[in-house]
């Protein structure tokens, strides 16, 4: 997987993973097989197994990562770019409970990530997915742990990690559980929506799926080492106005002793999810970034 990941970045290839509504709308305005590499590695399209070069042919068999699709074939993986690399997670649509993640909120993540850091020592990603935030963020660290509840998840993660030539730990564990040593930086974007099927990568629980970033939280500000800070990026159910989360996230900083900055960095994202029954009394989705530093 590694070698095709580098195969494709030799030809050029680049692909930006929009939202599933997006995708999902891209596709429908034309039911066609792929005609490029985009198409098969990015928009996720059926291909007939001569569009690829021998080469890529060769790899992505390797791999496993083609199947037989009504009489033509399709990439079981998409491969993304951010910033000067790429990753690997599941391709369109990620139906099955142990996809792995990649989206606009990887993006969103990230760029969250990089002006909420400052040099550590041991940086953990909690909830890694295909490993994005903590390898785009891997100069600030001297050790990088990514840590996920999901096999599959670190499988990527450890390709990801090498196609960007970065030495990672990667460690399966329900948050920081099975993660070792001293830790003085955190950074998380969990699932945050209440999910029907109880998808893992999109399932956070509690009422509204508040519940894993909670968690995140508060295990992690008694983790960390004195000094050490959490950037967490998750989404918040606005009732009435209220932020319910953000009250909740702030009290969990104030009984740790935590500074406590919270910013709300897209004020609606999916608006789809306002349809079904749980959100009933939601008026929207917040996207926001909690910074907390313990005091040294
Ligand atoms: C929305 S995805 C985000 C992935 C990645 N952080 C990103 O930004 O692209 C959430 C990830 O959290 C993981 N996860 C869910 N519950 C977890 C838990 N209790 N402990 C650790 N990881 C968990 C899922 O397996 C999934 O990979």
């Amino acid at each position: 997987m590694v070698e095709l990941g580098r195969a494709l970045r030799a030809r050029g290839y680049d692909f930006v993973t929009v939202t599933p509504e997006t995708h999902a709308r891209v596709l429908e305005r034309e039911a066609r097989p792929a005609r490029d590499l985009r198409d098969v590695f990015g928009w996720s399209r059926p291909f007939a197994e001569d569009l690829l070069p021998d080469e890529l042919l060769r790899l992505a068999r390797a791999a496993n990562v083609i199947r037989r699709d009504a009489g033509l074939f399709r990439s079981e993986v998409r491969f993304s770019s951010l910033g000067p690399h790429l990753y690997v997670h599941s391709a369109f649509p990620t139906l099955a409970l142990d996809s792995v993640f990649f989206g606009p909120d990887t993006y969103r993540f990230a760029a969250f990530v990089a002006r909420s850091l400052g040099p550590c020592r041991c940086l953990v990603d909690v909830g890694c997915g295909a490993g994005a935030g903590g390898l785009s963020a891997a100069a600030f660290a001297r050790r990088v742990v990514l840590a996920d509840i999901s096999p599959r998840a670190l499988r990527l993660a450890a390709v990801n990690a090498a196609l960007a030539g970065i030495e990672a730990e990667l460690v399966e564990s329900d948050v920081l559980a099975a993660v070792s040593g001293p830790v003085d930086a955190v950074i998380a974007n969990p699932p945050y929506l209440r999910d029907s099927a109880s998808r893992v990568y999109r399932d956070g629980g509690g009422r509204y799926g508040e519940g894993l970033s909670l968690r995140i939280l508060r295990e992690s500000l008694a983790r960390l080492e004195p000094g050490g800070r959490i950037a967490l990026y998750t989404g918040t159910a606005i009732v009435g106005g209220q932020d319910r989360f953000r009250e909740l996230a702030q009290k969990l900083c104030r009984d740790a002793g935590a500074s406590f900055d919270y910013t709300e960095l897209d004020p609606d994202v999916f608006g789809g999810e306002l349809a079904e029954r749980a959100y009933a009394e939601v008026e929207r989705i917040a996207a926001v970034g909690v910074v907390a530093v313990l005091p040294g």
